[in-house]
């Protein structure tokens, strides 16, 4: 049974580039998806928004599956993601996050010392917890009709503790980064409980039909080479080597993608990170980088999201170099972040139809 089709029966996958490229088989053009494609920037979410708020449409499954497939409709993707955040899992642990319409994610009582760590309510049933997102998933699945793979992701350890400490966004990360120096042994164990929830949320997606597992270490810029490799790196593996091992138990292989924003110094270390696609933030070089991961892993990336504030000629253009630059071996087309909430959706069928035109093979 091909590795598409497990439980669940569901419909058939009609468009499996994405699945295909991140396995490094041939595809017959670029498989394109956007990071934080859904919601954001369709005036479509924003009518749902308003009416329900942010994390209501997290939790209700309906509401997750149908602003999941509003980009889906709208453009030429060949991925979904599903609607959520990276902030479910710290609600999992009995943390309080609250968005803020124009702001972003606030935790009223952030985790202020390794004291605090008390009050993370564990273990974590992530049927329990977090089961209205695999809800989602298998409803998102159902109702994709097989157009195109479903995306599941998670945060990684270090950019979710980064969020439970500063309490919110932060420019320097600095309270996080203290507690590394001040609080290594804590900062390790509060890594491993975030470790062992991610890996039951990663497994519990692909259970519930996700085909592709993505995995958002989105504060790496804030680490250097050497605080990456103690406390970001050994968890990044763990969860990858855990979840595929959990998942073959079950009979359930699907490929995942480790994005890890900021980390152009550690591209050797994440192509061995037991990942097999890697993704690249805007900043770093294609052919660089292509070279340093070596052929063993899928690319996924790197257009600047501001590119799509070009002339519709100029974007065209970038998103044809771009093509070039990475090839149409063992890539997959994307931001090198995810798309700003006041791009105009023309710009988005510009890219994507352009990586179309650029990447076909005949
Ligand atoms: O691709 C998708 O749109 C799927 C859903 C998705 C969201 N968040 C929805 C969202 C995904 C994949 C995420 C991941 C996420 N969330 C990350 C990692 C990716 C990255 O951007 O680096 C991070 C760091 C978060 C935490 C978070 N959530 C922040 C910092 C913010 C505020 C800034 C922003 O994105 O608007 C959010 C809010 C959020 N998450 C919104 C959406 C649609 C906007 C909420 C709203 O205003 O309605």
């Amino acid at each position: 049974m091909p590795f598409e089709m497990q439980a669940k029966d569901f419909p058939l996958l009609k468009n499996d580039l994405l699945l295909r490229a991140a396995r490094g088989l041939e595809v017959e053009r670029v498989p394109v998806w956007i990071m934080r494609q859904a919601g954001r920037t369709l005036p479509e979410y924003r009518a749902v928004s308003e009416e329900h708020g942010f994390f209501g449409i997290c939790r209700t499954p309906e509401l997750a599956c149908e602003v999941t497939l509003q980009p889906i409709r709208r453009f030429d993707l060949d991925a979904a993601i599903i609607f959520s955040d990276i902030l479910v899992v710290p609600q999992a642990l009995g943390m309080e996050v609250i968005m803020k319409p124009g702001e972003g994610p606030v935790f009223p009582e952030p985790l202020a010392g390794p004291d605090d760590l008390a009050r993370l309510q564990r273990p974590v049933n992530v049927q329990e917890q977090l089961g209205y997102v695999f809800e989602a998933v298998t409803m998102t699945r159902h109702k994709l009709e097989g157009k195109v793979p479903l995306i599941g992701f998670s945060g990684a350890p270090w950019t979710l503790m980064g969020y439970m400490v500063e309490g919110k966004g932060s420019k320097t990360m600095s309270k996080a980064k203290r507690w590394l120096y001040q609080h290594p042994t804590e900062s390790h164990q509060l890594f491993s409980l975030l470790t062992d929830v991610v890996v039951d949320y990663l497994v519990g997606q692909a259970e519930a039909g996700a085909q592709l597992l993505q995995v958002f270490e989105s504060s790496a810029e804030y680490l250097g080479p050497d605080l990456f490799a103690q406390f970001a790196l050994p968890y990044i593996r763990r969860i990858s080597s855990e979840v595929k091992d959990k998942l073959k138990a079950k009979d359930i292989d699907v490929p995942m993608t480790i994005f890890a924003k900021g980390g152009h110094y550690a591209l050797e270390q994440l192509a061995d990170s037991g990942y097999e696609v890697v993704g690249l933030d805007w900043t770093v070089d294609p052919a660089g980088a292509t070279d340093r991961l070596g052929d063993k892993v899928t690319r996924q990336g790197n257009l600047d999201p501001c590119a799509l504030y070009a002339p519709e000629e100029s974007l065209d253009a970038l998103a044809k170099q771009m093509v070039e630059r990475f090839g149409t071996r063992r890539y997959i087309a994307n931001l090198g972040h995810g798309i700003y909430p006041d791009m105009t959706p023309e710009r988005v069928v510009t890219f994507v139809d352009a990586i179309h035109k650029y990447s076909r093979q005949d």
